[in-house]
């Protein structure tokens, strides 16, 4: 409680909205700090001036990304900082403790619906309903094990079992990433079927190593906290992989 007063105290004193288009100016370092540790996903655009290239298409792009929060900072202070030596456009996640900087500079070509992109796919979150893009960002991403809850989903995002899996996932934070999979998606049909799963299996935990390309169910049942935990403590601890490596030898055999 002491934190969230000093935090807001904090952000009201070194913050502004800027009235002219109502984005956040960060004006320095523990104002930049605040930003980003107040969310999974940050996403500041470093620009030296208004004027700079791709200044107002990031502003546009950051428009329609209603569910990131967006920032704009030219405090060199803050640069320094973050590493920031050109004008750049830069996502800062907690889920996996990754920084993805896109230099405006190198990049050939500079408009709203690629910075959408580029952001819709960064948006990598402690739970990320997989999709098109979040594939992408989730394959990029340089933790390579995916924790993946497969149910049949209505509309509404207040479901138990997801409760259960963003109250585990910031516990294995840079180890796994947590994928929630809509199996009423048609477009999910796939890696439906890569579990060796239909629709009416559902719901079910599932690990994937793009290490290792590799795949393991956890045993149908109810799927609770604990369950799920020890499933990702047993992968992370090697006994998956050497169950797995025994079920195959046990098939050779017979
Ligand atoms: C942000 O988090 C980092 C790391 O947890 C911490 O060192 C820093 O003090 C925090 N900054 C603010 C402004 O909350
Ligand atoms: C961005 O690219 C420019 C031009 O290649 C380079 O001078 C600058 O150092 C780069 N910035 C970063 C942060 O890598
Ligand atoms: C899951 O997919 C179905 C079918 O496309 C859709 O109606 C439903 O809204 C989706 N649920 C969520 C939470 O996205």
């Amino acid at each position: 409680m002491m934190f969230l007063i000093v935090f807001s105290l904090l952000t009201v004193c070194v913050t502004s909205e800027d009235p002219e288009n109502g984005v956040l100016r960060l004006k320095d370092v523990p104002a930049a700090e605040a930003f980003i540790n107040s969310t999974e996903v940050a996403v500041i655009g470093f620009f030296q001036t208004d004027a700079a290239r791709g200044y107002k298409e990031f502003l546009s792009a950051a428009a329609q990304m209603t569910s990131l929060p967006v920032a704009v900072c030219g405090e060199q202070e803050v640069w320094a900082r973050y590493g920031i030596a050109s004008d750049t456009i830069s996502i800062f996640r907690k889920a996996d403790l990754h920084q993805e900087h896109l230099n405006l500079s190198e990049a050939k070509k500079v408009d709203a619906d690629g910075l959408v992109r580029f952001m819709t796919m960064n948006n990598i979150r402690y739970v990320t309903e997989y999709n098109q893009a979040s594939a992408v960002g989730l394959f990029q991403s340089e933790v390579k094990t995916h924790v993946l809850l497969l149910a049949n989903r209505g509309r509404t995002d207040s479901d138990p079992l997801q409760e259960r899996f963003r109250d585990l996932a910031p516990k294995y934070t840079g180890k796994m990433l947590f994928v929630l999979v809509n199996g009423s998606e048609k477009s999910n049909a796939r890696v439906l079927e890569y579990f060796g799963l239909e629709s009416r299996d559902l719901p079910r935990v599932g690990i994937y190593d793009g290490t290792l390309d590799e795949k393991w169910l956890m045993p149908s049942g109810e799927i609770t906290a604990e369950r799920v935990q020890s499933f990702c403590d047993s992968f992370l601890a090697g006994d998956l992989q050497q169950k797995e490596a025994g079920t195959s030898e046990d098939k050779t055999e017979l």
